[in-house]
């Protein structure tokens, strides 16, 4: 069977990456969440007082920042500079601050150099706001992700009160749409749907129901690829 390379993108709190890391699971494929290497530059951002409106501060900051992504347990970790960071870039304050720093031409062209070096060797499953668009444009599979916004907000609160955070509904609200705003209207690669995308809205759908449907997409993306490498 051939290897491919699937794109998920979306809005913010849509179930990219549960779809992704179970799609990946099913697959045996690598997951990696992008976004969540927006968030690591966030974060040391903001542990080193560097202004996320200061583009050239921000840019000056890149070369001493290293991500990585390592399996530990059931959960991939995002590796900021060596540390597990992965609790720490779900805080509000870092989401509260990554749609601005992802605007940054400089932030989005290391992480993009970096995500295209991950897809190289195809077997990988990626989600975020410009994979099927930049990162990785000749996706055999793109699924554009979309579901109602208020249950995206209420999705988000569950999960962050599940994690302790003390959290007004409001405020995750506000920062949904704030995202949303800043992600589809930036200029260097805003959020959009890829004109080869297929739309999976999941508002009605478990997570099962949306991996069922989504493992149908990739076993008939797999089906067409291996098929079009015999003809040729
Ligand atoms: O998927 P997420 O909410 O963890 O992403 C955090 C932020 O990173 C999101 O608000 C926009 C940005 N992002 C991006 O600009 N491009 C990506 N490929 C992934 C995320």
């Amino acid at each position: 069977m051939k290897k491919i390379v699937i794109a998920i993108d979306g809005y913010s709190s849509c179930g990219k990456s549960t779809l992704a890391k179970g799609l990946a699971a099913a697959l045996s494929y690598a997951y990696i969440d992008s976004g969540a290497m927006y968030r690591a530059v966030t974060l040391y951002l903001l542990q080193h007082n560097i202004d996320p409106a200061d583009e050239e501060a921000v840019e000056s900051a890149l070369p001493y920042i290293t991500i990585h992504f390592e399996n530990i347990g059931l959960g991939n970790h995002t590796f900021l500079n060596g540390e597990d960071v992965e609790e720490a870039i779900r805080q509000m304050e870092v989401s509260e601050n990554v749609s601005q720093v992802s605007v940054i031409s400089a932030v989005r062209r290391a992480m993009v150099k970096q995500q295209k070096a991950m897809g190289r060797r195809k077997s990988i499953v990626m989600d975020g706001r410009d994979i099927g668009t930049v990162v990785f444009p000749e996706a055999e599979l793109k699924i554009f992700l979309t579901a109602d916004p208020e249950v995206r907000a209420e999705r988000r609160y569950k999960e962050l009160v599940e994690k302790g955070v003390d959290v007004a509904m409001e405020a995750v609200r506000r920062n949904l749409a704030e995202r949303d705003r800043i992600d589809s209207m930036r200029s260097d690669s805003p959020l959009r749907q890829a004109e080869d995308a297929i739309v999976l809205d999941n508002t009605h759908l478990t997570h099962e129901e949306q991996l069922e449907k989504a493992i149908q997409l990739a076993e008939a993306a797999l089906l067409q690829t291996t098929n079009q490498s015999v003809s040729l």
